[in-house]
């Protein structure tokens, strides 16, 4: 199957009655050949959205070893699928006493798949010894959703924006 085609599916779903369900077969079985989807994908070395209207976005989403995306929500739902490397998905939620607290982690490796609400937060972290890559849906737009940053050590949140993104990228706390 090309990419195109998986797009016009995932485009389908999302745009189809039961979207969440949907997507999440269309990904699960995706990445059930782990080896195949990697040769569908090839190896761009970086993010590529390869999609995105109002009702979906699309990613192939590169992470490279020892990198980890700051946390963060989406507004969306999404469904994540794994098909090289390693990810560590930490997930938070409120804490009673302010701030955030990590509720859970998730490990994902080449032919897993995780959903999540509107609502979640996490970070990602590449902790395998070669680059991590999967693909992404997320049913809205979500470049254009407003979205919010955590900096969980300081308790603090911001906007989403690639000013806000950097400098968590660039702190020692988040590629050690
Ligand atoms: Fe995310």
């Amino acid at each position: 199957m090309s990419v195109d085609t998986i797009v016009a599916q995932l485009r389908a779903a999302a745009a189809g009655k039961t979207p969440i369900k949907d997507v999440r077969t269309i990904v699960e079985t995706l990445v059930a050949d782990p080896e195949r989807a990697a040769n569908t994908f090839g190896d761009p070395g970086e993010d590529v959205i390869l999609f995105e209207d109002e009702t979906v976005s699309i990613w192939y989403c590169h992470f490279h070893p020892g990198m980890s995306v700051p946390a963060h929500d989406h507004q969306v739902s999404g469904t994540i699928g794994v098909f090289r490397g390693r990810e560590r998905n930490d997930f938070f939620e409120a804490d009673p006493s302010g701030g955030l607290r990590k509720s859970s982690d998730v490990f994902l490796g080449p032919g897993d798949t995780l959903s999540f609400g509107p609502s979640a937060i996490h970070s990602v972290s590449c902790v395998s010894e070669t680059p991590c890559n999967g693909l992404h849906v997320y049913l809205g737009p979500l470049t254009t959703v407003e979205r919010t940053l955590f900096d969980i050590d300081k308790g603090a949140e911001m906007p989403f924006d690639d000013e806000n993104y950097d400098r968590l990228m660039a702190s020692d706390r988040f590629t050690a």
